[in-house]
């Protein structure tokens, strides 16, 4: 990648910052001119600051002068790149389950006095307050909205994905946890504990997982028949599989998302686009399309 940042911090969360930071801007110069008042909702939204915990960021911080620019970009969270966007959003909606971190969130309203009456913090579970966001968006039709969902792992539930969707207003970006939740959870014999399976039938939105990640076969003996299953679902077909689930529900989205992975090749996360406006989803496909692959 051909910028400053990549050089101090390579690593996945500036890959994902970065990208959400080009749509963000892009979308708002897009909409500029249009009768829409535009809201930003970052559903994890942490305390709008990243935590510095990898080697490469320490050396950063250990020569503050090399690139004063670069290391400020590299430091904030998602909520502080929303608010450094131009054109700005009218409204700014952060959603953050823990207190401590709401306070710091409150912070920003000092960093950004101009836009500190616009900036909106619930401390809450992000599916109560995003299913709260979404039938207010429902009732109103001159919002439109840009989410970013930024868990750390399966805590999204489907239903949620279904309220997002059918505002028809939101563009969503999501942080998929292939890596880190979902396939950790589809075994490799295919046993696989009850709390998990709901955990997969809640982030997917069905049970169908089961015979697109798994083979049956039937073993006879003069006793009895026993079922065993293997895995046969790669982080690619589960990747497919739940860009098809979003396909049947959004307008439109982006076939190929990112995956992000750690220092030893794992994919971690997968980086998502769904559009939930029909008139709108050739240009922010096409936008968010050319972020993933840049
Ligand atoms: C990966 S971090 C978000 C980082 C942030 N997007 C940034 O760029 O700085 C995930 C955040 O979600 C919060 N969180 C975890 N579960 C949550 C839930 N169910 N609802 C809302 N926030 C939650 C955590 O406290 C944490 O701050």
């Amino acid at each position: 990648m051909d910028n400053g940042l990549q050089k101090f911090g390579g690593d996945w969360t500036t890959e994902k910052l970065l990208r959400i930071q080009k749509y963000l801007s892009a979308y708002t110069t897009a909409l500029k001119n249009k009768p829409f008042r535009l809201i930003y909702i970052d559903a994890f939204a942490g305390t709008g600051y990243r935590n510095i915990k990898s080697e490469e960021n320490q050396q950063t911080l250990m020569f503050p002068d090399l690139a004063a620019e670069d290391t400020e970009a590299f430091l904030a969270g998602s909520a502080k790149i929303a608010l450094q966007t131009e054109p700005r959003f009218a409204e700014y909606h952060f959603i953050e389950q823990d207190a401590r971190k709401c306070k710091e969130l409150e912070r920003l309203k000092q960093d950004f006095p101009a836009k500190a009456q616009d900036i909106h913090i619930d401390n809450d579970d992000a599916n109560a307050a995003l299913v709260r966001i979404c039938d207010l968006m429902s009732k109103r039709r001159n919002l439109r909205a840009v989410l970013f969902l930024d868990p750390f792992g399966m805590n999204v539930s489907w239903q949620t994905i279904e309220a997002i969707a059918a505002t028809k207003a939101i563009d969503m970006w999501y942080l998929f946890p292939l890596g880190v939740g979902v396939n950790r959870l589809l075994t490799k014999n295919g046993i696989i504990p009850d709390t998990w399976q709901q955990k997969l039938n809640n982030i997917f939105g069905c049970s169908d997982w089961k015979e697109q990640f798994y083979t049956t076969e039937i073993q006879q003996d003069l006793f009895s028949d026993e079922e065993t299953s293997t895995k046969t679902g790669d982080f690619q077909q589960i990747a497919d599989f739940f860009v098809r689930r979003l396909d049947s529900i959004f307008a439109g989205v982006v076939k190929k998302p990112l995956p992000l992975y750690n220092s030893r090749r794992n994919p971690l996360y997968l980086l998502c686009f769904a559009c939930g406006n029909k008139k709108g989803t050739p240009i922010a496909l096409r936008i968010a399309g050319h972020i993933l692959k840049g």
